[in-house]
């Protein structure tokens, strides 16, 4: 048996050839890192946890004509998705002032913004992902006025959508992070969301309690990561209420009065 060809490595995940032409095998892998790798722990049952609510939520964007890499989940660690052409950006969309927004022009964090703000980060890990403006990135042409455009419109309806996924189950969804990626369908060219969304790219908090489910737990040193994300799970109805497995075992049948012989 032959063994199958890595794509590409990053910090939280994998990519290896898929079984047909177009597709990848993404690996969820166990590393968190922060601050672009300069904090970098494994924290085991982490990739476990995204690859399900990763699944969870583009399976449900798909299911609403929000077109996503996602295909099917393979296991426990493993997605088979579409291969695309990733566009080197990171689209940030704000619904409350947090992380770097409320640092750059001191907001203090918790304040709702006035309406929803998206930001583009240019995904360069040598510079630090630094925030870029859609000048910049029409004037390097790393995206044209089209694509930018149905960027926006995609992040806008995933910030709706997912704003009332989340608080139907008692969370604020404060920020998130999304990737884009292009495909060819005949002459014709559609952008897609792509890489992940899970607690490692959005901000989840408590709407009672203001307690943090998402990566800030491990950035700011707030407690138990795998906790965090396991409560994420549950409330979507990922996980089993009172935890534990992440996939449920076989339920027990009752034998009938037949089965259980004369
Ligand atoms: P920020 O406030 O640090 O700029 O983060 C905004 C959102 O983007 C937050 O939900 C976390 C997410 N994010 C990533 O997914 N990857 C990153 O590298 C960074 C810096 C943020």
């Amino acid at each position: 048996m032959s063994r199958r060809r890595m794509v590409y490595e990053g910090k939280a995940k994998i990519l290896y050839e898929g079984p047909e032409p177009g597709t990848y095998i993404q690996y969820f892998k166990d590393d968190a890192t922060a601050f672009n790798a300069e904090k970098h722990e494994i924290i085991d049952g982490k990739g476990v946890l995204n690859n399900r609510i990763s699944e969870h939520i583009m399976g449900a964007l798909n299911g609403i004509g929000v077109p996503t890499h996602f295909i099917r989940r393979v296991n426990m660690r493993e997605q088979l998705i579409r291969a695309c052409e990733i566009i080197p950006l990171e689209v940030v969309v704000r619904n409350v002032a947090a992380g770097s927004l409320a640092k750059r022009l001191g907001i203090d964090e918790g304040d709702a913004l006035p309406r929803p703000i998206v930001e583009y980060y240019y995904k360069d890990d040598k510079l630090g992902d630094p925030m870029v403006s859609e000048e910049h990135i029409l004037a390097f042409n790393w995206a044209n006025q089209q694509d930018l455009d149905d960027m926006v419109a995609l992040a806008l309806r995933v910030n709706d959508f997912l704003s009332g996924l989340f608080l139907g189950v008692g969370i604020k969804l404060v920020d998130f992070k999304i990737e884009l990626g292009r495909i060819w369908e005949g002459d014709f060219q559609r952008i897609i969301i792509a890489d992940e969304i899970s607690p490692d790219s959005c901000r989840l908090w408590d709407v009672d309690s203001g307690k943090k489910f998402d990566k800030d737990v491990f950035r700011r040193d707030l407690g138990n990561l795998v906790d965090a994300y396991a409560e994420v799970a549950k409330r979507l109805g990922i996980l089993p209420e009172s935890g534990g497995a992440v996939v449920a075992g076989p339920k027990l049948v009752k034998a009938s009065k037949k089965e259980k012989g004369s």
